[in-house]
């Protein structure tokens, strides 16, 4: 059960680094956002986060510690890119090399985020996603990490575009960020299968919309309206090298989207792997008074996370099965899946998670349901190895699997995370806990 499969964990640099403004770092997006007042709860910063710039060895210690084949964090574009003309910044490389270095020494093999939300503001200030020259410059940034970290096998190209795109976190003009976020996409994956033998794919927070009632056309009509504007907008020019029918008019676009035939050979770039991050699946009810969309989602009785976040382990393997269907045998991560509860450590000097772990082990349980159905599910990577800055809620959510108390940033794991140990090192404790459910 779940043999040959990689169990890992998921993290992003500006919800764990801090060091923000360390050895030769400029200034991010998520920096000015957090230092605004109103943007984030609390007026909580990324400034030390877990400090993980400073404690990553402690840190690779605990992952070596939890037995996880694989780790998936991402690189500040801000360590690297000082804003030009000023050179590559050699220290934030150094700092990525000997966290490779060290994740190499002990087997976790390394799956390297190049764009978790936190753009160098230099590149905002001229227009960010929105500017068509952020594709050489995210390219220009690729190729400088692909040469720097050689040992590195699994690359994303970026993470759940659709959240930095609608929140307009980066740009100003929707429809131009789409396109050069697929355009940077294309160039990057492309430039790197020409070059290295790695594999190279992209995060996608995707979701199978569920219709409130499977007799209604009206419904069905709902559902696939709603997938098209939240995940068809991104797996069709990657699969397809083109839009989805009518997504302009979904979108009430004045300024369409589109793609040159030169583009859509550059956007299909056929990726080695697709990441899902899933975390829900909302029902959905035709509702004529919303246009273009005729779309509402419907509350439904599950059980729901602190983020609010419906908890439907089902839907995990429902997105994977929708992703074979129309797209093929294109090997799948879950490349982020996880809930946020805030217990806290108790007198015994420990966090009795178990909200966490019940979680975790029913999605697991629909990963072995999907490899089981022939689906080329590879590995599961669960948010987040520790608590960690959860954008604009700040330290108010909780998702780790390891506590950080943040006056002292101590780190205590979790019950999860000796959950999550027994069951990678433990074959039949694996299966009695699967069979449980
Ligand atoms: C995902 C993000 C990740 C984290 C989790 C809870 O959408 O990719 O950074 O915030 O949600």
């Amino acid at each position: 059960m779940l043999d040959n499969f990689v169990f890992g964990v998921a993290t992003s640099a500006y919800q764990i680094e801090g060091g923000w403004d360390a050895d030769g770092k400029v200034p991010s997006i998520w920096d000015e956002m957090s230092h605004t007042p109103g943007h984030v709860q609390n007026g909580h910063t990324g400034d030390i986060a877990c400090d993980h710039y400073h404690r990553w060895k402690k840190d690779v210690h605990l992952m070596a510690d939890l037995s996880i084949q694989a780790y998936r964090f991402s690189i500040s574009w801000s360590r690297i890119m000082p804003e030009p003309p000023k050179k590559v910044n050699e220290k934030g490389i150094k700092f990525y090399q000997k966290l490779v270095n060290k994740l190499l020494d002990y087997d976790i093999k390394p799956f390297v985020t190049l764009y978790h939300w936190d753009l160098p503001k230099w590149l905002d200030d001229i227009g960010g996603w929105g500017n068509p020259d952020i594709i050489k410059h995210f390219k220009g940034f690729a190729s400088v990490m692909f040469e720097a970290l050689p040992d590195v096998e699994h690359w994303i190209t970026f993470n759940e575009p659709a959240v930095f795109v609608n929140n307009s976190w980066g740009h100003h003009n929707y429809p131009e960020a789409v396109r050069n976020v697929l355009l940077a996409h294309g160039k990057t994956a492309s430039h790197y299968k020409a070059n290295y033998d790695g594999k190279i794919g992209i995060s996608l927070n995707l979701m199978p919309f569920i219709p409130n009632d499977w007799e209604s056309k009206k419904d069905l009509l709902a559902v696939e309206n709603v997938s098209k504007r939240h995940n068809g907008i991104w797996l069709e020019p990657i699969f397809n090298g083109r839009f989805p029918d009518g997504i302009n008019k979904l979108y009430n676009l004045k300024n369409k989207l589109f793609f040159t035939k030169e583009e859509k050979n550059i956007v299909k770039t056929s990726i080695d792997f697709l990441g899902i991050n899933y975390y829900s699946c909302p029902t959905v009810k035709y509702n004529p008074y919303k246009p273009p969309v005729n779309a509402m989602f419907v509350n439904n009785d599950y059980l729901k996370d602190e983020m609010g976040v419906g908890i439907k382990p089902h839907g995990l393997y429902l997105i994977c099965k929708q992703v074979k269907e129309k797209y093929g045998d294109i090997p799948l991560y879950i490349t982020e899946n996880g809930c946020a509860y805030n217990d806290v450590l108790t007198h015994d000097n420990k966090v009795h998670d178990r909200r966490r772990i019940n979680y975790m082990k029913q999605h697991l349980a629909y990963c072995n349901l999907t490899v089981e159905k022939g689906i080329p599910l590879k590995g599961y990577f669960h948010w987040s190895l520790m608590n960690n800055f959860e954008w604009s809620f700040g330290y108010t959510k909780q998702f780790g699997l390891i506590d950080i108390h943040y006056p002292t940033l101590k780190r205590t794991p979790k019950d999860s995370y000796y959950w999550y140990k027994k069951i990678i090192k433990d074959e039949e404790f694996r299966k009695k806990e699967m069979e449980e459910l």
